[in-house]
């Protein structure tokens, strides 16, 4: 079997990572403070975080989906603020979003193959592994893949399509991603009833006023089929609701259509380059579990809002040890009174979020407010009916800085 070599080929893993739990987020204080989440949000280099995940997970994950960089050779930047709407660019605030730069392809390999590698390790058995790339390196990875997984263990290569405006006027435009679906062995999971789709209007004519169409095979019109390997969906940039800023964020039923087919409810869906959140955001929904990672700071937190905002089952929150969070220089200032906490000329906020009764230790947020993705303002004041005699706050400003406070109720 050809394979594909350059000469840095290796899998030398980094030592795994050291995490430090941060955060018990229970959205709208659902299960506050009796559960400790079964999912989980790690920030931090996805190598050095699955290796340390392998003792626990190794061969447990039904089902990973990985949109890692293109290798587009660009830098990406996320709207952030309330001028993210996509139809008025002048208003438009932008922060770093992602980095997509490389050397050269070796370098792309090299950062991409260990990292397949261990996932294919943390996949279950029975589990089913989707590689979302493009045109710029997607035939590359569909080699190490076969050497990976196996070539007789591809069952599918997707062509999710879209379309949008573009400068190119030497070629074709390009409009479509290629998604990459292999699993491990014979005996995955694809539940082939619960993504069946409507037949086109055509299919449905032509059957009712032809008994002969289909040489003789009638399709179960009611039911619906199962789709073709090609998909379209729009892109997120005309889906207002989804929209939240993030840099080549993926369509929701995109990822609902991978997650419906490939995992049941109660499975373990992870998304180690998970950016928006847009995985763990509809596992969570489907009433799967997650296990979500990213390396950015931005990424890391307009997950933990987006889930927060969902509301998604509770979550926790993993930080590598040595990852160097941004910090505002103003501290949140709040006036308790009754079962109210207001916040006191607060900078602009994307996300706050409260503990109310903090033991100094891992903070359990069990009331967060959010910025709204399109219209209205983030509500300054929570009700809160039973407070302890420390509460802490932790903010998010719309410049994605973190700040915290530690407030004294006077409660005993
Ligand atoms: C194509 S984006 C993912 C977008 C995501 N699917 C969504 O819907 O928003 C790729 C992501 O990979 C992350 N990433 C790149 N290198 C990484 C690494 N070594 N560890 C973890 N995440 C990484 C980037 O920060 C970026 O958010």
């Amino acid at each position: 079997m050809p394979s594909l070599n350059w000469p840095d080929k290796a899998l030398n893993p980094l030592p795994p990572a050291e995490f430090t739990l941060k955060s018990y987020i229970y959205p709208d204080g659902e299960d506050y403070p009796s559960k400790s989440p079964e999912n989980h949000l790690y920030l931090g280099d996805n190598l050095k975080i699955m290796a340390a995940l392998l003792p626990k997970y190794a061969g447990r994950i039904d089902l990973i989906y990985a949109d890692p960089p293109f290798f587009t050779n660009k830098n990406f930047s996320a709207r952030i603020g309330r001028g993210e709407d996509s139809r008025r660019p002048t208003e438009w605030k932008l922060s770093d979003g992602y980095t997509d730069h490389w050397k050269d392809i070796d370098a792309y390999l090299s950062f991409l193959y260990p990292r397949l590698v261990l996932m294919y390790q943390l996949l279950s058995p029975t589990g089913s592994f989707y590689l979302h790339l493009d045109w710029h390196a997607d035939a590359y990875a569909r080699l190490l893949l076969d050497e990976i997984f196996g070539r007789d263990r591809l069952i599918n290569q997707i062509v999710w399509l879209y379309h949008g405006p573009s400068p190119i006027r030497n070629a074709f435009n390009r409009k479509h991603d290629t998604i990459f679906v292999y699993s491990k062995t014979k005996d995955y999971t694809f539940n082939c009833d619960a993504i069946r789709e409507p037949y086109n209007p055509n299919t449905v004519k032509t059957f009712a006023s032809s008994s002969k169409a289909g040489f003789g095979k009638i399709p179960n019109l009611e039911r619906g089929k199962v789709p073709e390997d090609w998909w379209y969906f729009p892109v997120v940039a005309r889906l207002h609701n989804e929209r939240t800023g993030y840099p080549t964020q993926k369509p929701e039923a995109l990822l609902e259509r991978i997650i419906r087919a490939s995992s049941k409810p109660g499975d373990l869906v992870a998304d180690f380059f998970c950016g928006s959140g847009t995985t763990p955001l509809v596992a969570s929904r489907l009433g799967r579990r997650f296990l979500a990672a990213d390396a950015t700071w931005r990424a890391f937190n307009t997950t933990r809002i987006r889930l927060a905002g969902l509301p998604s089952k509770p979550f926790s929150i993993w930080h590598e040890k040595a990852f160097n969070i941004p910090l505002a220089q103003i501290k949140i200032k709040a006036q308790i009174k009754d079962s109210k906490i207001s916040l006191i000329d607060p900078p602009d906020l994307d996300y706050w979020e409260m503990d109310p009764d903090w033991d100094g230790k891992i903070f359990k947020s069990a009331a967060q407010q959010i910025r709204p993705i399109r219209n209205g303002e983030i509500p300054l004041f929570l009700n809160y009916p039973t407070l302890g005699d420390r509460i802490k706050i932790q903010a998010v400003t719309v410049n994605g800085e973190l700040t915290e406070s530690v407030i004294k109720t006077g409660i005993q």
